[in-house]
């Protein structure tokens, strides 16, 4: 079964990678980097979505920290949505276009770390194999099924409001 901890690990060593191959590319072509950022941001994007679905709710039914551990992600993944959004909206390989992919980096470097330090470890400890096993099959029919970002909720969430809707009781 796989883990649903393992696979975020894997999309967060996909989004290093992605990012890192973004530096060598300062001088290319729009084309290049559309062609770059496009499955990047949707990986992102779709990436945020699962966690929300799956791996907070799940989190929220049984960490003791999981309150505060899924009020930093939400808000998180709210500031790297702002950033995805800020590309979309700039024109490829200009200045304001690699700003905001920086933003996009730095905003998820930041939170990945967190959530690696924090929320993921939480979940190893305490959750059953079996649980996260579940949960991995979840995510990996997620992706299949809204894979190309189809019906992929890219809005931001209210974390307070989150949370109430998916705490236990
Ligand atoms: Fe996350």
């Amino acid at each position: 079964m796989p883990d649903i901890c393992d696979l975020i690990l894997d999309d967060h060593e996909i989004f290093r990678r992605r990012f890192a191959e973004l530096d060598g590319e300062r001088e290319s072509e729009v084309s290049a980097l559309c062609a770059l950022w496009a499955p990047l941001a949707e990986h992102l994007e779709r990436h945020a979505n699962a966690e929300e679905d799956l791996f907070y709710p799940a989190l929220l039914r049984r960490g003791s920290d999981a309150e505060e551990e899924t009020d930093d992600a939400i808000r998180d993944h709210n500031k790297i949505r702002d950033a995805v959004r800020r590309v979309a909206d700039a024109q490829p390989g200009t200045d304001e276009w690699w700003t905001a992919v920086q933003d996009a980096r730095e905003e998820n470097s930041d939170h990945m770390a967190e959530e690696e330090r924090g929320p993921l470890a939480d979940f190893r400890r305490n959750a059953g194999d079996g649980v996260r096993g579940d949960l991995g099959l979840r995510y990996v029919s997620f992706n299949s099924e809204h894979a190309g970002g189809r019906q992929v909720d890219t809005t931001d969430k209210d974390p307070r409001q989150f949370i109430e809707e998916h705490s236990p009781g």
